[in-house]
């Protein structure tokens, strides 16, 4: 993690005690860690498998797909779920394409290409669960698109809504790369008040 908001060792007894990806997503958190690209940390692996297997939406989306590993990990969790996800970056994309067309064995995922700004506009389903996961100054901006969509009672999940721990912090302190925090705080203050659907987000 790179950089805690919870307490280190808190982090360090989760991953140690917490069941390991196996088979491909193994394969790919391998590689995501490998390359650097940021995909769910193991902890919200552990947290989308109770969810998923609570919930057993029918229609998810997802926004950010990046190597296609928490959309696939969404699958294996909600077998009978149908799940668009939606990334605008040409590299991630590939793999994406690539880790689909391996290991989608029941075809439950659509990938979309484009940015999120504009996909989410075009959008004609209502979805049951909704993953956020991309750039977080983005959340505030998406959000309205993403109620529009959400069946009434569905859930929200959106990824890392402190920051690392920036959103605490006066913006003059914050590293300019990660500016968008102040966005973000928007956003978060607005998760805590009612929506139709039901908002969760994890640091
Ligand atoms: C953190 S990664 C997603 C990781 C993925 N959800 C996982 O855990 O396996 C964020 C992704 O969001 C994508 N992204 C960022 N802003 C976007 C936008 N406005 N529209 C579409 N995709 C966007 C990036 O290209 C990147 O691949």
């Amino acid at each position: 993690m790179r950089r805690p908001v919870v307490n280190k060792d808190i982090v360090d007894y989760m991953r140690t005690h917490l069941q390991e990806n196996k088979g491909h997503l193994a394969e790919l958190e391998a590689f995501a860690r490998k390359e650097n690209i940021p995909i769910i940390q193991h902890e919200v692996v552990a947290y989308f498998r109770f969810l998923l297997q609570t919930l057993q939406p029918k229609k998810i989306l997802e926004v950010g797909t990046a190597i296609g590993f928490s959309a696939l990990l969404m699958a294996e969790y909600a077998p009978d779920a149908q799940i668009t996800t939606v990334d605008r970056n040409e590299e991630m994309i590939g793999f994406a394409k690539e880790n689909l067309a391996k290991y989608d064995s029941r075809k439950q995922i659509t990938l979309v290409e484009g940015d999120a700004a504009e996909v989410l506009q075009d959008l004609d389903t209502d979805y049951d669960f909704v993953f956020m996961d991309s750039a977080k100054s983005k959340y505030i901006v998406f959000l309205p698109e993403i109620l529009k969509r959400l069946k009434v009672g569905g859930v929200i999940v959106f990824d890392d809504i402190f920051q690392g721990g920036d959103i605490a912090k006066d913006i003059m302190e914050v590293r300019p790369s990660d500016s968008g925090a102040d966005r973000t705080g928007v956003c978060t203050d607005s998760l805590l008040k009612p929506v139709k659907g039901n908002c969760s987000g994890y640091c």
